[in-house]
């Protein structure tokens, strides 16, 4: 069979490994796809790494110049945002090329834009890279899970912030001297926001949402709450207690509409999720005729990333005399299926909750808090005192039971206006996950 010829946009860390993976595993690729995979394009400034990884392809410094060129069927982008790789995305797909991309951005803010022009023009867009990088979770979620219901997902799906966590966990370190020692070791970026505060976690699982429930992505649905305002105190209450806190990205459909978030959640350290360390990804899904199932593994880096590149690049080469209507959709469902749905604001989801309220060592406090908590219909799972503070003060740890968080943010607020109450009241979410 003809050789596949890709070109590839970027030659950073993904890109390296992709062409990587390309050559050390090409005997291996073409005796799985029975056709031979050729890079012949790449765009870089950097001409004498092309030349090393690279030694066949065409050189371009131009993305127009690698996305206009008869000798390339599949663009691989691997620029990232949404500036010139939106442009030369649309551009690629308008001349007819296939698309793998990692860029999660593009596809939580833009995805249906570009899903729409290719199926006008007949091509493919794979991103299995942008969720989870070598979890092959897209494939999971559109494919081996295609006979379920989903009812929900919930990802560690930012190793940054799992590193973090993990260390002010290990060590009882505070949030910012462990984000400088993840920045010097390179888990970090000198801006950390995108992945500190959610937004990375948040694209992926807006494009899980999407796949699981037959809706067109929806970024601007999605909650975005960060670890950079987290606590060590917290996690070491929340551990005493048999707690874990994990940056969760968390999808579930209910009766109500679908909920889509990314916070910080106390786990039950007995979950599986709660024991995802250090850079690791994990997704667990949670489906109505399979049950509950779970994906680990490298989240980022050069090979587990490429990995899912290069398995795209053999998919869509599966894939091309297949026609529209005998692939995998892009979303899942059939594009006639994938309708807007509701999606809950953060007000609306229920959950149960973590509260941590610094207050008056006096008689009568805990029982006024629990009264504001009742009037507001919350009810509560456990509560202690941790320890007096300076002899006048006390810190009350409350894990309540599920309520809609309307009602505890009420609560809070009132018990923010008693006079006992010295700080503003910690709040997290919390999860049980059960089976
Ligand atoms: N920056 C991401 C992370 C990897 O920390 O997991 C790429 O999405």
């Amino acid at each position: 069979m003809q050789a596949v010829n890709i070109g590839i946009l970027g030659l950073g860390t993904v890109g390296g490994g992709t062409a990587q993976v390309l050559q050390d595993n090409a005997a291996e690729i073409s005796k799985r796809l029975g056709r031979e995979v050729r890079v012949t394009a790449v765009c870089t400034s950097n001409a004498n790494r092309a030349k090393e990884l690279c030694p066949q392809a065409a050189v371009v410094s131009e993305p127009t110049d690698l996305v206009t060129r008869e000798d390339v069927d599949i663009v691989v982008e691997l620029y990232g945002g949404t500036g010139v790789a939106k442009e030369v995305v649309l551009q690629a797909i308008g001349n007819g090329k296939h698309i793998v991309t990692a860029n999660k951005k593009l596809l939580a803010e833009y995805g249906n834009e570009i899903f729409e022009l290719a199926e006008q023009k007949n091509v493919m867009v794979y991103f299995e890279a942008a969720v989870a990088g070598g979890i092959p979770i897209i494939k999971t979620l559109r494919e081996g899970l295609a006979a379920n219901r989903i009812h929900s997902i919930a990802g560690i799906i930012n190793g940054t912030s799992n590193f973090i966590l993990s260390e002010m966990r290990e060590k009882g370190a505070a949030f910012a001297d462990v984000l400088a020692q993840a920045q010097k070791l390179g888990y970090a970026e000198a801006d950390p926001t995108f992945d500190i505060e959610g937004h990375d976690a948040g694209h992926k699982i807006t494009i899980m949402s999407a796949l699981a429930f037959g809706t067109p992505v929806n970024f601007g649905a999605c909650y975005l709450e960060g670890i950079s305002k987290l606590d060590s105190r917290d996690i070491k209450y929340a551990e005493e207690l048999g707690y874990r806190i994990k940056l969760l990205g968390i999808t579930r459909c209910t009766e109500k509409g679908i909920e889509l978030r990314v916070h910080p959640t106390l786990l039950p350290e007995s979950r599986l999720l709660a024991n995802v360390n250090g850079v690791m990804n994990a997704v667990r899904v949670k489906a109505d005729m399979v049950g509950e199932t779970m994906y680990y593994g490298a989240g980022a880096g050069s090979l587990p990333t490429a990995s899912a590149v290069v398995a795209d690049i053999i998919d869509i080469c599966r894939n091309i005399g297949a026609g529209q209507d005998n692939r995998v959709p892009h979303l899942s469902f059939q594009s006639s299926q994938v309708k807007p749905q509701k999606f809950l604001t953060i007000d609306e989801i229920t959950s149960s909750y973590y509260l941590r309220v610094q207050a008056a060592d006096e008689a009568g406090v805990l029982g006024k808090i629990a009264t504001l908590l009742a009037e507001q219909g919350v009810s509560i799972e456990a509560l202690i005192q941790k320890g007096v503070l300076d002899c006048t003060h006390a810190e009350i740890v409350i894990l309540t039971h599920s309520t809609v968080e309307k009602n505890i943010k009420n609560a809070i607020a009132a018990i923010e206006q008693q006079a006992f109450v010295s700080e503003k009241v910690t709040m997290i979410r919390m999860e049980s996950l059960h089976g």
